[in-house]
């Protein structure tokens, strides 16, 4: 194939996690006989700074070129702590995921057995622990609407029935692959939106008769995926459940630094890392890439390309068995590699 990708490296973190992504992406193509264009683009604070937009035109003009865009982070701390700023860098992937129609949000939980121990749980309970959260990522809280003086504030939770359709239609096919089991985690006891996905799933569940669903309220879903993650096999959940729930799942693996996930909808799928733009380490060449190649290997898998998926998979796992590690999962006593070491020795593998 002849990719066309956008890269939008982002802040803090992002632009060196980036360039492994990218170095990874190229390496693939050369073992597979593809070839790729790569055109770069500003989001989040770097694009405020720049022309003071989050998500510029330009960079959205770039995304509708694309086959797929590789997203890495954005956030700057100059911005949290100002309640009064105007204009914000998360507003910049709230903006593209709006303007992409980007509705589904695929969040794999999985573990390395070599990594386990760093889990803060018990590793009999996380041992072969395997789920995915889909994340509905274009409505909810996030997007309904919003009222703020000093005296009070308010977010809408609004959903609308299509809305709630179309998010269940994808994770009962994510389920109809796997094992066959659907989650469905709201707080139907409480909160009117939640009613409405409930009585949205009862309605289509009985269309995918293969899959077993249960329905599980969010509260107990957060204390489940501590108290037993091999419960789950795909879970389902509107924006702002899924959000908090996704990083709790990180933990479970040993490390945020390790989980990819891949937005798709209507228009370029993005596939970006869980993690954010972790500031503090920006320059220090520490940060995780895993995360960021693991969405790389999530992309060739969305277009089909299994073989390319699973040998970024396979090459991380070499990575992490040959002690390739950062610091954030490297064992006690053994030298941490760099985030530029790690992406040389993985890009390298994959094409010897
Ligand atoms: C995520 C992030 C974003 C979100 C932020 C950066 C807006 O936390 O992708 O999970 O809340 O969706
Ligand atoms: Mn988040």
């Amino acid at each position: 194939m002849d990719f066309k990708i956008a890269v939008l490296p982002g802040d803090g973190i992002g632009p060196e996690i980036s360039k492994q992504g990218v170095d990874v992406m190229s390496a693939v193509c050369r073992r597979f006989d593809h070839t790729v264009t790569y055109r770069y683009a500003l989001c989040g604070a770097a694009a405020i700074d720049a022309v003071g937009d989050p998500f510029p035109e330009e960079t959205y003009e770039i995304c509708k070129w694309a086959d797929a865009v590789l997203f890495s982070a954005v956030g700057h701390p100059k911005f949290d702590n100002d309640p009064n700023a105007k204009v914000r860098p998360e507003q910049g992937l709230l903006a593209m995921r709006k303007k992409l129609g980007l509705f589904a949000n695929i969040r794999p939980v999985e573990t390395f057995s070599c990594l386990i121990h760093k889990s803060p749980l018990k590793t009999e309970l996380v041992d072969g622990a395997d789920f995915i959260c889909i994340r509905e990522l274009t409505g909810g809280m996030y997007f309904g609407e919003k009222y703020q003086d000093d005296f009070k504030a308010y977010d809408t939770n609004l959903y609308t029935r299509p809305e709630i359709e179309r998010i269940l239609r994808v994770a009962y096919q994510y389920a109809q692959q796997r094992r066959k089991h659907l989650t469905v985690v709201d707080k139907a006891n409480v909160l009117a939106s939640s009613r409405l996905w409930r009585k949205v799933a009862q309605e289509i569940a009985p269309e995918y008769p293969d899959v077993t669903t249960d329905y599980m309220y969010v509260d107990n879903a957060a204390m489940r995926m501590i108290q037993e993650p091999k419960f789950f096999d795909v879970m389902v959940t509107e924006n702002t459940f899924g959000d908090i729930l996704t990083d709790e799942g990180s933990v479970i693996s040993g490390s945020m630094g390790l989980l990819p996930s891949a937005s798709t909808g209507e228009s370029t799928p993005v596939f970006e890392p869980i993690h954010g733009s972790w500031p503090q380490a920006a320059g220090k060449h520490i940060a995780n890439p895993l995360a960021q190649i693991l969405s790389v290997a999530m992309l060739f898998e969305y277009f089909g390309m299994k073989r390319e998926g699973e040998c970024i998979r396979k090459a991380v796992n070499d990575s992490l068995e040959a002690g390739i590690r950062t610091p954030d999962i490297q064992t006690q006593g053994l030298p941490a590699y760099t985030t530029e070491q790690v992406g040389e020795w993985i890009a390298q593998r994959i094409e010897q």
